[in-house]
């Protein structure tokens, strides 16, 4: 049996849960966490489900508090986290699903280490591979079991938010080699890393990032992100499904 951590993003609400399923939370060092942890059985696993952005889906993405949210599914027993992230693509099409490789961190201000005392110790982890290779692989051949081929490489962007990019921000993005951009990859990649917790991302595209919306939805970002959301999510479901199956 593996413990099986899912962070769901924007579009939690509609990701499957089990009817009969344990709340759990824990008093911590670092402050409240987004929301109890649901938890159920699975494929006689153990999954432990919570909510990024809360329950009602109402914390903005520089406001989650990352180090509170990692340290209590590492407290519950996790062994593995997989990060469901809301993302838009930069030459990548909506509806897609990206399993990322890499990640670009612009975001700022946010609570970002573990490492926090001015007395130390610090440990400077090695972050050259910032995703789990091998969580990777499984997750990658757990979408193509559910019907949804993921695309297996790709440069996740985390921007500060809540605001979306201006173009000239997504071109930047672009030459940076990033190919899709979201508001929560980091610094929670991270902290998964400090605390030593294989992770990976499982990035949902439902619009295409800014500037290049127009020709591709010329509805806009928003109606975008509202026509690709359930469907991402419902796959993001199936591929999590998938995956504990082949576990
Ligand atoms: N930019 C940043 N974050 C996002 C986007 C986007 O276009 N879509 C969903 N999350």
């Amino acid at each position: 049996m593996t413990v099986v951590a899912v962070i769901g993003g924007t579009g939690a609400a509609l990701f499957p849960r089990a009817a009969e399923s344990e709340r759990l939370s824990l008093p911590g060092n670092w402050g409240t966490a987004s929301a109890e942890v649901l938890a159920w059985e699975q494929y006689g696993h153990r999954v432990l489900f919570l909510a990024r952005h809360g329950e009602a889906g109402s914390i903005p993405p520089h406001r989650v508090n990352y180090r509170a949210n990692m340290r209590l599914l590492a407290d519950l027993g996790a062994e593995q986290v997989i990060a469901l992230n809301a993302v838009g693509g930069i030459g990548v099409p909506s509806g897609a699903l990206v399993v990322p490789d890499q990640l670009l961190d612009y975001t700022w201000g946010r609570p970002h280490t573990f490492f926090d005392n001015p007395d130390g110790p610090t440990e400077f982890v090695d972050f050259t591979e910032p995703y789990d290779s091998n969580l990777r692989k499984s997750l990658i051949k757990a979408c193509a079991a559910a019907g949804s081929a993921a695309i297996a490489t790709g440069t996740y962007g985390a921007t500060q938010g809540p605001r979306l990019e201006s173009a000239a921000e997504i071109r930047r993005l672009r030459q940076d080699g990033c190919t899709v951009v979201g508001m929560t990859g980091m610094p929670e990649a991270g902290l998964a890393r400090e605390l030593g917790l294989p992770y990976a991302c499982l990035a949902l595209v439902v619009n295409a990032a800014a500037g290049s919306a127009t020709d591709i939805e010329p509805a806009g970002i928003h109606a975008a992100i509202e026509q690709h959301l359930q469907a991402t999510v419902t796959a993001a479901g199936r591929v999590i499904s998938c995956y504990l199956e082949q576990l």
